[in-house]
């Protein structure tokens, strides 16, 4: 079975409680749920990885190339200098959308930049847990589009 593999960074494994009035109280499980449920439609399944060590996502970037259709990734604040990670994701070839549940542009100075986002196929921001949902829809719809070509 194809796979879409979810990838959340440091600090997103505590979803739920974590600053709620930021990140809103679904937990990290919620959003494999919708996520699966997104996905199911193409008989698709979900591979998350969550950690808080930039190795491990690198790691589960390279194990889960050759399986995995598409991914989610969340890098939390690894998207300021997570230059590791934003190698392995230059060496992944399926499409990924990166995923941030705050308006990070809203926010302190020093999120107003990804180091990951110029290789993205989408961002999706400021949305919450909702944005999941979005890019597994766009990873539905990328998906389509390089099987039928382009559309708008
Ligand atoms: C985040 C935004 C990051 O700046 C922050 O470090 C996170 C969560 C988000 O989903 O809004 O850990 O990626």
């Amino acid at each position: 079975m194809s796979a879409v593999l979810l990838l959340n960074g440091p600090n997103l494994g505590i979803l739920g409680r974590r600053e709620p009035e930021i990140y809103g109280t679904d937990t990290l499980a919620d959003i494999e749920k919708a996520v699966a449920e997104e996905v199911a439609v193409k008989g698709w399944d979900v591979v998350s990885v969550q950690s808080d060590s930039e190795g491990d996502l690198v790691r589960a970037v390279h194990d889960h190339h050759d399986s995995t259709v598409g991914a989610i990734v969340n890098p939390g604040a690894l998207m300021i200098a997570g230059w590791s990670l934003r190698d392995a994701l230059a060496s992944y070839s399926p499409p990924w959308i990166e995923v941030h549940l705050s308006n990070v542009w809203a926010r302190e100075q020093f999120r107003h930049e990804s180091v990951i986002a110029p290789l993205a196929g989408g961002v999706v921001v400021g949305l919450g847990s909702f944005g999941y949902r979005l890019a597994a829809k766009a990873l539905l719809h990328l998906s389509e589009a390089a099987t039928t070509g382009p559309r708008s």
